[in-house]
């Protein structure tokens, strides 16, 4: 989704803006620019296509200034092209504009600015901002932002200058992810922190509605009335290191290996003396829920899938899932009896917002599980857990993903034991697998040595099946989610009881079926649906538990996973299947961690 960043202070705005915007790249974009303010001249370049091309273009023209604005699109409104790039500048010349969001109501505004003599160069929704600005102001920038900022409607980050004022930014927040970081004699806003860190840990976030005045010196943060409220200020625990590669041919792969390390970051501060305690949940009374809703969208709602399994197993209430899409048009039958558990890795998914607020209108206490500190979906929450897995960059989500299944596992494991649907001994028995499960996931990674060279044998199919039951079908979902997203080959995710009602007359000679049997409890009944599918010609790639040696006589190929508390296993066992899509991508030589058409961060809907 869109990125867009800011800088003012002394040093060439030129290089900052693109370093930003190159480590925005993993937000998904398809055209980028900048604007750079100097001499009180504004000059903007933009380009279709990769930060490289925009970089090129850059190349030879001496862009001194140290004042400026840049921006990654993901078109919404409009083909990506050179026009429909952002930022976007008035007729004359005197403000430019970035945007991410949509401006719900552009047509009407466009309607009226046209009437009154503006002309529009591009098909996008963000020209009426930079028009609006040219018709309301009178020499005062700030009344001018203050006046647009009311007439618009829709979700929007924006990042606005004017010529008339050298080294001045206004940042604006509402319903899009922005963050403004603090430096010495320098400043910067941007979608997400991962586009300065490199420069400062400082930052201010800033809550929905209000906008910042930003010199290399001075932050001045306000209301929607343009009021001044007290800035609030905050520090990043991760440095630049961290959302690089550090030796690894893409993020993902290193998300991947990352996980024990961020799982351990998830669950051990949540186990002390022995038993599990999550911060931040005081005041949360467990005992009048009749029923908890799980809402997200693509993997965290896999995710969800899997907590419903724990949650339900654990605790007894009874638990469903509902994508975020669908359950803010769905009236949704939720009030203060029924628990909302919403999951975001970025924070900022716009669908996952919007169930958020559709619950939270009808009295439902909402509890976020998300990874980005000071996101829009944690701010949002009545109840917050952090995952703390790090900055994800790949678009497909692994270390982000886990993590939810751990925080997930830890809320039902500290829930079941306040409600006591489970004894000491078991809670003190699930408390040691949670304790051990970055171990684990250290091991799993261990096992999938082999697994590029199956990845190898498999990469031509045009299509496979996931199938497995329980947990182990959740874990199917994300699978196959995690192969469609990286390497574009169509597969399906079945409950391996399912599909002889049906989709088993797809099942010809030569099918690739990946079956997850590592699910104690129903590894016999996966094992006779491998037998329909090996008896209708299906190849078979088995994913079982290490030790498991009857299955070696009933797959093809054999893929081991260490074994654990059967309730966590959907942890240990989505591993080989995360590196599978990694290694079947790279064979097929796609864009790993940004694969056609995805962004990471959906801020629109
Ligand atoms: C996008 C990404 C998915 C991700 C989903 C939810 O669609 O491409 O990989 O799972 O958003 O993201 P969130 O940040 O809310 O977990």
């Amino acid at each position: 989704m869109c990125g867009i960043i800011g800088y003012t202070g002394k040093n060439r705005a030129c290089e900052i803006l693109i370093d930003g915007l190159r480590r925005l790249e993993y937000r998904g974009y398809d055209s980028a620019g900048v604007s750079i303010l100097d001499g009180g001249e504004i000059s903007t370049v933009k380009t279709k296509g990769r930060i490289d091309a925009l970089a090129e273009k850059l190349k030879d023209a001496q862009h001194m200034g140290t004042t400026g604005i840049g921006h990654t699109r993901w078109a919404t409104h409009g083909a990506p092209n050179d026009t429909n790039a952002h930022p976007h500048m008035s007729k004359d010349g005197r403000f430019a504009i970035v945007h991410n969001g949509i401006i719900e109501n552009y047509e009407l505004l466009r309607e009226k600015l046209t009437k009154r003599g503006f002309e529009f160069q591009s098909e996008t929704d963000s020209e009426v901002v930079v028009n609006l600005l040219d018709y309301y102001y009178n020499g005062d920038f700030k009344e001018a932002v203050m006046k647009v900022i009311t007439r618009l409607e829709g979700s929007f980050a924006l990042g606005i200058v004017c010529a008339d004022y050298p080294g001045k930014l206004f940042a604006v927040k509402s319903m899009s992810p922005l963050i403004i970081g603090v430096g010495v004699g320098e400043n910067y806003f941007a979608s997400d922190v991962t586009a300065f860190i490199g420069h400062t840990k400082n930052i201010i976030h800033l809550d929905d509605g209000q906008f910042a005045e930003i010199t290399p010196n001075e932050i001045n943060v306000y209301d929607p009335l343009g009021r001044r409220v007290e800035p609030k200020y905050s520090k990043v625990t991760w440095d630049a290191e961290a959302a690089e590669k550090g030796g690894y041919d893409h993020f993902m792969l290193k998300e991947i290996m990352e996980q024990p390390r961020a799982l351990e970051a998830t669950i051990n501060p949540r186990v002390k003396n022995g038993k599990v305690s999550p911060e931040g949940l005081d005041g949360l009374c467990l005992e009048k829920f009749r029923r908890i809703v799980i809402t997200a969208c693509g993997s965290a709602y896999h995710a969800g899938v899997v907590g419903k399994y724990v949650i339900e197993e654990l605790c007894r209430i009874p638990t469903e899932t509902a994508l975020a899409s669908e359950f803010r048009y769905s009236d949704p039958i939720v009030d203060k009896d029924t628990l909302v558990i919403a999951i975001s890795q970025s924070g900022e998914t716009a669908d996952t917002l919007a169930a958020m607020r559709e619950a939270k209108k009808r009295g439902a206490p909402v509890l976020a599980i998300v990874n980005v500190v000071g996101s829009s979906v944690a701010t949002l929450a009545d109840y917050v857990l952090y995952t703390w897995a790090g900055p994800e960059i790949a678009v497909a989500t692994t270390k982000g993903y886990t993590t939810q299944v751990a925080m997930l596992s830890v809320f039902a494991v500290w829930a079941a034991s306040r409600l006591g649907t489970i004894t000491p001994e078991r809670e003190a028995e699930l408390t040691h697998a949670l304790c051990e499960l970055p171990e684990r996931v250290q091991r799993a990674i261990d096992l999938s040595s082999n697994i590029s060279r199956i990845a190898h044998a498999n990469y031509k199919h045009s299509s496979l099946f996931f199938i497995g039951r329980n947990i182990d079908y959740a874990c199917c979902l994300e699978a196959s989610l995690k192969l469609k997203e990286i390497s574009y080959i169509h597969s399906e995710a079945y409950a391996a009881g399912e599909l002889k009602h049906g989709t088993i007359a797809l099942i010809s000679p030569e099918q690739l079926v990946i079956a997850i049997a590592c699910y104690e409890g129903l590894r016999e009944k996966t094992m006779s649906n491998i037998q329909q599918v090996k008896a209708r010609g299906a190849n078979v790639l088995g994913v079982a538990r290490e030790g498991d040696r009857t299955i070696v006589a009933e797959a093809d190929d054999v893929i081991f996973v260490p074994n654990t508390e059967p309730l966590f296993m959907a942890i240990p066992e989505i591993i080989p299947m995360q590196l599978f899509a990694y290694y079947v991508a790279k064979e097929n030589g796609c864009d790993i961690d940004k694969p056609k058409n995805l962004a990471k961060s959906v801020t629109v809907e």
